[in-house]
């Protein structure tokens, strides 16, 4: 039945009453200051916890902002994450062993690459090949990882972490741009996909014109491949300087500028993508070896060849595909078993990801 057809008096109740259930429902969703907006100096101004607002439907926050020497370690909740170049960043992952993202995805903490700020540190072993970039608006971690090692199912296709309350309470800060290694700028906008073994963070610069679209975050089903096209690859360690992407879901078809509209989960599996993402060019890539970069986190205690990627006589096999390069999958980037066949797997992979993609609250 349309309002049209309905009596008028009724259908102005019906307007009111979903504009006061709307008004509600937002109320009780968001917090009266939204946390994107909220400005805390590191290391001197960060509150204990961030969000403590009671009314959020989704719950409070589960760990904490505050954190030094008595919170680092394995048992650490806390949600203050860092993105600052290669030997140095945070992924957002699992309090408890065994979760998907999706389940757990308003309580992440930060595993990250560094002692000495109260977190949760990456198991040695565990990064298979990072990139890292910085363009004139962003940067960005994109990288290769055993997921079992930082809480997460083997093969979870994972979802979006992002500013907007996943997690509840998640802060996010960045060196890139203080001009010293000491100088914290809080990141407003940023994402990080984690799943199929596979994650993209991108924190973008708050000085930036454009850093909500950057970073934009309505795209959780299309994982890294739409959201952070990139050529990393894995068993790579490189620290690289690069240009923009194209703003996440905006491409160009036929000389006009069409911003893709992502469906409604209600819609089902997203079966076919109307474009390929755009990947930006990098330049001067430095590389390095996983044990230099990554020696603050120890040695290894799995075979070495999983680590640089170098001494793996595995072969590929179908089973990699299958298991999932979920929702962060990488871009199909040229890499050394063939550009086609790498373009291939990387649409099926992000096809596969789609399939899989849990529901996401965000
Ligand atoms: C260390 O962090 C914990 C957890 O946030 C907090 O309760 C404690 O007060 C902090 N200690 C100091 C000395 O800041
Ligand atoms: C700042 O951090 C970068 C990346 O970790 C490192 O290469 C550089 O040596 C650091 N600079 C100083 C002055 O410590
Ligand atoms: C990355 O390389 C490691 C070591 O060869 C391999 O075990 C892992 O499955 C690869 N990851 C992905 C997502 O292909």
């Amino acid at each position: 039945m349309s309002l049209a057809a309905l009596p008028s008096s009724f259908s102005r109740v019906a307007v009111l009453l979903s504009a006061v259930f709307l008004a509600v429902n937002a109320q009780q969703t968001y917090p009266a200051t939204p946390l994107a907006s909220k400005h805390f100096a590191y290391p001197t101004g960060i509150p204990y916890q961030a969000d403590t607002d009671p009314t959020l439907i989704r719950g409070v926050q589960s760990g904490y902002n505050l954190c030094n020497s008595t919170t680092e370690g394995d048992k650490s909740l806390c949600q203050t994450s860092f993105l600052n170049s290669l030997d140095d960043f945070c992924l957002w992952a699992p309090p408890k062993a065994n979760s998907l993202i999706a389940d757990t995805e308003g309580e992440e903490v930060a595993w990250c690459t560094k002692p000495g700020r109260g977190t949760r540190l990456i198991p040695p072993g565990a990064l298979q090949g990072v990139q890292f970039m910085k363009t004139p608006d962003y940067v960005q971690v994109v990288g290769f990882i055993d997921q079992t090692f930082i809480n997460m199912v083997a093969d979870d296709s994972g979802g979006e972490l992002d500013l907007r309350g996943n997690p509840l309470g998640g802060l996010v800060y960045s060196t890139a741009w203080g001009g010293s290694n000491d100088s914290y700028t809080q990141v407003i906008e940023w994402h990080n996909f984690m799943g199929g073994n596979q994650f993209c963070f991108k924190a973008c610069d708050p000085a930036g014109a454009n850093a909500a679209n950057f970073c934009q975050h309505v795209y959780d089903r299309i994982g890294c491949m739409y959201n952070a096209p990139n050529a990393a690859q894995n068993g790579t360690f490189e620290s690289c300087l690069g240009e923009n992407q194209d703003f996440p879901g905006v491409y160009t078809e036929n000389g006009a500028v069409v911003t893709y509209k992502q469906p409604a989960e209600s819609l089902g599996v997203i079966s076919s993508m109307p474009y390929q993402p755009r990947v930006p060019a990098s330049s001067s890539c430095t590389p390095f070896t996983s044990a230099s970069v990554f020696a603050a986190l120890g040695t290894p205690t799995t075979t070495a060849g999983s680590v640089t990627g170098s001494g793996s006589n595995k072969p590929s096999s179908g089973a990699s595909s299958t298991k999932g390069s979920g929702s962060a999958a990488t871009s199909p980037s040229a890499t050394s078993t063939g550009g086609a066949e790498a373009l291939g797997v990387g649409i099926v992979s992000s096809v596969v990801g789609v399939v899989f993609a849990a529901v996401f609250l965000s």
